[in-house]
């Protein structure tokens, strides 16, 4: 979910209202991806280096995403929406927002029409880096060490690597995403800023993946 920032920049106002205008951009998505049955939607919310931002910042961002939660949790788990996260759960993370986390997979725990999981507090290099921590914790023999048995440390071992991933802002990076999930996954690029995507700018992605050739390495049948 990238452009906040320039989006208020241009708009002469303060970084802070395009986080906020971006909740427009995220809940008519999700509401796109329903649409469609997408079963698996994940949004890159906070990374491991937004740590970063100026202390100002860092703390609206992360009051903004624990008001969402509790404000938008309900009509969401009424949609029929898994609430997850994915992340590291380390001491910067305000105790508060960890348990508005908590609160919020459990109260949709049930739910199966689709799982939006938020990455928070995220980096694709950290995740692989706990998912080995904790298979050495473990005492998993070297010879054991297969992707399966790291897909199965991930911090959501079920989530399927994604079919495709949507760059907004007009930015060509993968910025530590999913790194290992996204091998082969379907990078698509839009100049729109964040706050300005709708489920519009989601379905032409879509069809900019439906007309890719996806071989796997292989040739193509
Ligand atoms: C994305 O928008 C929001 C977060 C990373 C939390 P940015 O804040 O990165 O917006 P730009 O890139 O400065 O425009
Ligand atoms: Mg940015």
């Amino acid at each position: 979910m990238d452009g906040n920032g320039r989006w208020a920049q241009r708009r002469g106002l303060p970084r802070t209202e395009g986080h906020a205008a971006g909740e427009a951009a995220l809940l008519d998505t999700v509401e796109g991806a329903l649409e469609l049955g997408i079963s698996w939607l994940t949004m890159f919310a906070f990374s491991t280096e937004n740590w970063r931002r100026p202390a100002d910042e860092v703390r609206y961002l992360m009051g903004f995403n624990e008001s969402l939660l509790v404000r938008r949790r309900d009509e969401l788990c009424d949609k029929g929406v898994r609430i997850r996260f994915a992340g590291r759960r380390d001491w910067r993370v305000p105790k508060r927002v960890l348990r508005r986390m908590d609160e919020s997979e459990a109260l949709t725990a049930g739910n199966h029409r689709m799982t939006l999981t938020m990455a928070f507090n995220y980096g694709g290099r950290a995740e692989i880096l706990d998912a080995v921590r904790e298979m050495v914790s473990e005492g998993i023999p070297a010879s054991r060490i297969t992707e399966a048995a790291l897909r199965r440390h991930f911090y959501i071992p079920e989530m399927p690597d994604p079919d495709m991933v949507i760059r907004t802002s007009g930015e060509h990076r993968v910025s530590n995403f999913l790194v290992w999930q996204n091998a082969y996954s379907e990078l698509v690029f839009t100049d729109v800023l964040w706050p300005d995507f709708r489920r519009e700018d989601l379905f032409s992605a879509v069809c900019e993946f439906q007309g890719r050739s996806r071989r796997y390495g292989g040739l193509r049948r």
